[in-house]
């Protein structure tokens, strides 16, 4: 199961506490809403949101025993205020965005997010979104592709590796994630040796299918606003484009305007080495936390 990252950390800046009303935007296996739902007993609630049907499925199961006290949706936490006001929830006590994708669905090769599983060239976390992988390399330019794949993946290698991956897919030779990755490790030659030669164009691409920037600034924009005074709202990052834009929308918030957003994170949080040797996913998080003054 997937093992959360900075579960204890996050749950410190969060504070939960009984009475309590909770978003979870990115729900994954529930691990945070567990916790958080324990955290503010006996009367807390958490609203978990996550796109993918199977996260909600397996976090419903999970939570059962807390009753009316976990709802579980599938919706994007980019239209979180929308998808709460339905439920009658116009203000929260404080939120949760655990970014990136779950082990589940990086180890569940069908879903197509791994080039150490061959899957299908799909990458979508609600596989009911109109467009696949597959789709975006049928209908993308190269010139495109590799802007895509310079800016998401930051790789330095970005033209060759677009032009390796549309003449194999013109070629009929590009179906799965494995033909994928053996693709672009072939048109780099050799890797920086660190990580594999896939890695930086496989974020790229799962960024672009999923719109992921684009959400978290909707998320960052929105999700604030809903806090009660003393409500904050945390967020997990897993690199640095992530990194990069919470750390200015959370800086502009509380610069101007100091009586009504305080940043509790002058830096961000990192999980300590024991946490890293355990669980390799906690080298690159970083978390951070905003206030809604009282
Ligand atoms: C790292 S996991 C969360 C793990 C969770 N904190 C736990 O303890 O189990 C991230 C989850 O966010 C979901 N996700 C990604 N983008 C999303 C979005 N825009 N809205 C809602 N969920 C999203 C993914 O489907 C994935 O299940």
């Amino acid at each position: 199961m997937h093992v959360p990252v900075l579960l204890n950390e996050m749950l410190q800046l969060l504070k939960p506490r009984a009475g309590g009303v909770y978003l979870d935007g990115a729900l994954g296996a529930g691990g945070y809403s567990e916790a958080i739902l324990t955290a503010s007993g006996p009367d807390g609630v958490v609203v978990g949101l996550d796109l993918d049907p199977d996260a909600v499925r397996r976090a419903r199961a999970r939570l059962a025993l807390f009753g009316e006290r976990f709802r579980a949706v599938q919706g994007g936490f980019q239209d979180a205020p929308e998808i709460l006001r339905r439920f009658g929830i116009h203000h929260i006590d404080g939120a949760v965005l655990d970014l990136g994708l779950s082990s589940e669905q990086l180890e569940a090769a069908e879903r197509g997010f791994s080039f150490l599983r061959s899957g299908p060239l799909d990458m979508r976390f609600d596989p009911g979104a109109p467009e696949s992988l597959a789709d975006l390399l049928d209908r993308i330019p190269e010139e495109e592709l590799a802007r895509m794949i310079a800016m998401y993946g930051q790789e330095k290698r970005s033209r060759r590796i677009a032009r390796a991956i549309l003449s194999a897919r013109v070629r009929g030779e590009l179906t799965t994630t494995e033909d994928l990755a053996r693709v672009i490790a072939r048109s780099v030659k050799f890797g920086s040796g660190r990580i594999h030669p896939a890695t930086r164009t496989f974020q790229a691409l799962r960024i672009a299918v999923n719109r992921e920037l684009e959400n978290l600034e909707r998320a960052l924009e929105e999700i604030p606003d809903l806090l009660n005074p003393g409500g904050r709202f945390c967020v997990l990052s897993y690199h640095s484009l992530e990194d990069r834009r919470v750390k200015h929308s959370f800086r502009d918030k509380a610069s101007p305007n100091r009586s009504k957003w305080l940043l509790v994170t002058k830096k961000p949080i990192r999980s300590p080495e024991e946490e890293i040797r355990a669980n390799p996913r906690a080298r690159s998080a970083r978390l951070r936390a905003l206030e809604a003054v009282r």
